[in-house]
């Protein structure tokens, strides 16, 4: 029998061949719903948790992001351009179809906001910063999906850390406005407001 290449993701999520035809392993979205989808998402789980809700704190949740914002930030990854330490080399496995697919299988679970320690008085300073730089794009706290602009709220603070430290460097490029708004912060408050920034990301339960 001719070797059928199966989607990687099925192979690592350790299911052997079942008598597969071409069909089943061709790269047809149509024939990527149901079971095929969860089998994809599966092999997530393993970071980021049960249906995308991370246990953390140095992986992020990836349940109910926008479709727009997961697959973008796939995409980023694949191509390099958002920086990442494990996720190039996830992403560069998957076609657009599966991330696509992928995509809709996330977005469709809820986003399960980390129960994690913050400082009150922090938050309280980060509230104000967020409603003044940040609120116009991350709407409602930082809680909406809508926004395609990830989800802040109730995400683990260590990544969202990390990732306004590679936004800061320039490591990851943001979007213009966003940059302006983070220049601004930076030199009005310094690291200390990101701080606030990420108590009262935290502080959301
Ligand atoms: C080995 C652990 C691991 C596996 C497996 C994994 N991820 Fe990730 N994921 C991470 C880490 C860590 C990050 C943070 C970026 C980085 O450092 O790579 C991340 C980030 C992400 C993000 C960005 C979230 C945001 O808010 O911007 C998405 C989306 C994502 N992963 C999707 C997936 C999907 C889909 C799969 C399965 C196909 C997957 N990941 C498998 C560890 C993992
Ligand atoms: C003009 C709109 C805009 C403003 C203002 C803005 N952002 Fe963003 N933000 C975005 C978009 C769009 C993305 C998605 C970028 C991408 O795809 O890489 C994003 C992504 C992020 C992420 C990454 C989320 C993740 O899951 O990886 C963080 C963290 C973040 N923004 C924090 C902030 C903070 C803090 C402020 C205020 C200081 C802010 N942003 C202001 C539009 C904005």
């Amino acid at each position: 029998m001719a070797f059928t290449p199966l989607p990687k993701a099925l192979a690592t999520a350790g299911l052997v061949m079942l008598g597969t035809s071409a069909a089943f392993a061709a790269d047809s979205p149509a024939l990527l719903t149901g079971a095929s989808a969860t089998m994809l998402a599966n092999t997530c789980m393993g970071c980021h948790g049960p249906d995308g809700a991370s246990h953390g704190p140095a992986t992020p949740t990836i349940a109910g992001l926008s479709k727009d914002y997961f697959v973008d930030v796939m995409q980023g990854f694949k191509s390099g351009e958002i920086p990442s330490t494990i996720m190039n080399r996830i992403a560069n496995g998957y076609s657009d179809d599966e991330i696509k697919t992928l995509a809709d299988y996330f977005g469709n679970k809820p986003f399960v906001k980390a129960n994690q320690n913050f400082k009150p008085k922090l938050a309280r300073r980060g509230a104000k910063l967020h409603d003044k730089y940040c609120e116009k794009c991350h709407g409602n706290g930082g809680q909406s999906a809508e926004d395609d602009a990830g989800i802040l709220a109730g995400q683990w603070a260590p990544y969202i850390s990390w990732a306004l430290a590679d936004f800061i460097s320039g490591h990851r490029e943001a979007p213009r406005k966003m940059k302006k708004r983070i220049e601004k912060l930076l030199l009005k408050k310094g690291a200390a407001g990101f701080d606030a920034l990420v108590n009262f990301y935290a502080s959301q339960r």
